[in-house]
């Protein structure tokens, strides 16, 4: 299993870090376009193997050449967010950056499986999409796993639980719109609505929608690493071992759950063939409407996108 990492500042090198400690990949290639970083980076992680008793072996370069023939291909090149910023703001700069990077990884993995993660994350979804001209079922986005994960700590922090004990599905748009499914969030088995009261119910739910920001308030150069780079390592664990997973992912909806032409997080099962199926959860009118708030924000961003292309093909 050859593992392709783009991008080597903190989500790609955690990424690299956590992937080699949990065995997932046999070769992982770090790839930056600053020279030295994805090196150094590399041969620090693949110096750590011996200690941890893995074997890997990580490599470091600005060459895509050495990522040719992948099986799964991570996008994580872009700038953060800082303190103000929302994700949206980040698509002129990250766009151009994704673009080229999902161009020249295709060139030399076009049987890989993507899994994007750049911000803003649905719309760079869209554009790896576009651009490499995959099936849906071949380009994913790392959020929900993410946001869900945020939902479960602050749930089993409150309540004294187990984190493992706790469920949840936090879906649509990786934004401020984004929908934590508070039906269908249980500690174990049990619905949430009989441990918490609603008012505390939507403090964790505002608290998750603002989790992204809450860290970034806290480290002022840059956003959250660890907890999205484990997300990756999850989604790649799925499709490696053939898991058949039930995660939250941003995919490509064609008419799911009544949304098309947008990318958006749901659940889906995720196995060796990539996107193996798309759960439709039943919702409720509420749900359905604030699911589909979410997507029309998201759409919004690939209507900017698009014009953004537009004026660059135009120039
Ligand atoms: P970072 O600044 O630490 O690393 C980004 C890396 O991309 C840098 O090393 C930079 O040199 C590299 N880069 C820039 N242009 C490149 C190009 N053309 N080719 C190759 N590499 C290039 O940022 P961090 O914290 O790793 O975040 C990366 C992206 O992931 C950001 O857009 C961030 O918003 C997003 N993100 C998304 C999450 C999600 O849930 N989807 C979670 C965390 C971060
Ligand atoms: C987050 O939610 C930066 O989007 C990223 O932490």
């Amino acid at each position: 299993m050859k593992l392709t990492i783009i991008g080597a500042g903190n989500v790609g090198a955690t990424t690299a870090h956590i992937a080699a400690l949990t065995g997932v990949a046999r070769q992982i290639v770090l790839v930056d376009i600053v020279e030295g970083i994805p090196q150094g980076k590399a041969l620090d992680i693949y110096e750590s193997l011996p200690i941890m008793g893995r074997d890997c072996r990580v490599i470091g370069t600005n060459a895509y050449a050495e990522t040719a023939n992948s099986d799964i291909v991570v996008i994580t090149a872009g700038v953060p967010r800082k303190p103000g910023m929302s994700r949206d703001d980040l698509l002129t700069t990250n766009a151009g950056i994704v673009k080229t990077c999902a161009e020249q990884s295709f060139a030399h993995s076009p049987n890989a499986f993507y899994i994007v993660v750049s911000n803003p994350l649905d719309v760079m979804t869209y554009l790896t999409l576009k651009v490499t001209g995959l099936p849906r079922t071949r380009v994913v986005g790392m959020a929900g796993i993410l946001d869900t994960a945020r939902f479960r700590t602050f749930i089993a922090t409150e309540l004294g639980v187990s984190v493992e004990d706790v469920s949840a599905f936090v879906l649509g748009g990786h934004g401020d719109s984004m929908v934590p499914l508070v039906r269908y969030t249980t500690v174990a088995g049990v619905p949430i609505t009989q441990f918490l009261s609603p008012e505390r119910i939507e403090a964790l739910i505002q608290r998750t929608r603002d989790g992204g920001a809450e860290i970034v308030a806290y480290l002022k150069t840059g956003s959250a690493y660890y907890a999205p780079a484990a997300a990756v390592v999850q989604m790649i664990d799925a499709v490696v071992y053939d898991r058949k997973r039930i995660l939250p992912c941003a995919v490509a909806l064609e008419g799911e759950y009544g949304l098309s032409n947008v990318v958006c997080g749901v659940p889906v099962k995720l196995g060796r063939a990539g996107v193996e199926e798309i759960l439709e959860l039943e919702l409720s009118e509420e749900e359905r409407n604030a699911l589909h708030r979410s997507a029309a924000d998201v759409r919004r961003t690939i209507e900017r996108l698009e014009e953004l292309l537009h004026q660059k093909t135009a120039a």
